[in-house]
């Protein structure tokens, strides 16, 4: 009886670790987020049961204690369940609710981090989140948090911290983080780059400064780079690099598939 809290990354499912694929491919129960692609769900074993408790911030969302219900009712009932999450699971994804709710219940859980989307968003834009001489440090935050959170962000100080700000659940909210970090003291000129979809085959990137940024709607979902770094693109330097072999032939690794 254990629930894997696994990362599933940020959509390229070749960003999958190995042992979240092994995972995938043996669990008995599949409970996952909106965030998780088809591919990835493909590696579900057909006998498998799937649950989608996808939260879309525009529609229909599983409150977290449902989700935590769920899973308690799962990980008593199956010797493996996997909890897919989009990225890491402990990065903005709840993880560490789910994780208490479990051993509360004295239901194993087993963490398997994933690529998270703050660090591979803008390396797929060619933005590297440190970069000697540009950038001696990141700082991811979200854009959106819960008003009733007591734990309030200090964007004045985030305005001043002169890292790359790497902001996660900020499109709705990029005019607002925008007046925060101007107020705050950020040069309007500061470089912004905006990563939708990172990873996956309908991934855009807009780059501006902190001024525009907010002027058109950021679409969801997207990672919202703040600082010199944003204007780096070291994309085009990755052609050289060599080939990745088409994804089917790394399937070796989930049993039924192989
Ligand atoms: C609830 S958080 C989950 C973050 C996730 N646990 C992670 O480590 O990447 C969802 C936010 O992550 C960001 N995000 C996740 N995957 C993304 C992707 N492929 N492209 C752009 N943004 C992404 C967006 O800012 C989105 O609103």
């Amino acid at each position: 009886m254990t629930v894997h809290l696994v990362g599933a990354g940020p959509g390229d499912p070749e960003l999958l670790t190995l042992k979240a694929a092994r995972l995938i491919g043996r669990a008995d129960v599949v409970v996952y987020d909106r965030l998780v692609g088809a591919e990835i769900l493909d590696m579900i074993a057909p006998w498998a049961e799937r649950i989608d408790v996808g939260k879309d911030p525009y529609g229909r969302s599983v409150p977290q204690v449902e989700i935590n219900q769920i899973l308690i009712e799962q990980g008593s009932r199956h010797s493996s369940v996997v909890r897919l999450k989009g990225g890491d699971p402990y990065v903005f994804g709840r993880g560490g609710e789910e994780a208490i709710a479990l051993a509360a219940s004295g239901i194993d859980v087993d963490v398997v981090s994933g690529i998270t989307s703050a660090i591979a968003g803008p390396a797929a834009a060619g933005i590297p989140v440190t970069h000697r001489g540009t950038s001696s440090g990141f700082t991811v935050v979200t854009g959106f948090q819960n008003p009733d959170n007591p734990q309030r962000l200090d964007w004045d100080a985030v305005a001043k911290l002169g890292t790359t700000l790497v902001i996660l659940m900020g499109a709705s909210r990029a005019q607002t983080i925008r007046d925060a970090l101007l107020d705050g003291g950020a040069p309007s000129t500061t470089p912004v780059a905006v990563v939708h979809r990172a990873t996956t085959s309908q991934q855009e990137v807009s780059r501006l400064t902190l001024a525009e940024l907010g002027e058109t709607p950021v679409a969801n979902p997207s990672i919202i780079v703040v600082g010199p770094a944003a204007a780096l693109d070291l994309a085009r330097i990755s052609t050289t690099a060599t080939e990745v072999p088409p994804f089917e032939a790394t399937q070796g690794v989930i049993p039924w598939l192989s």
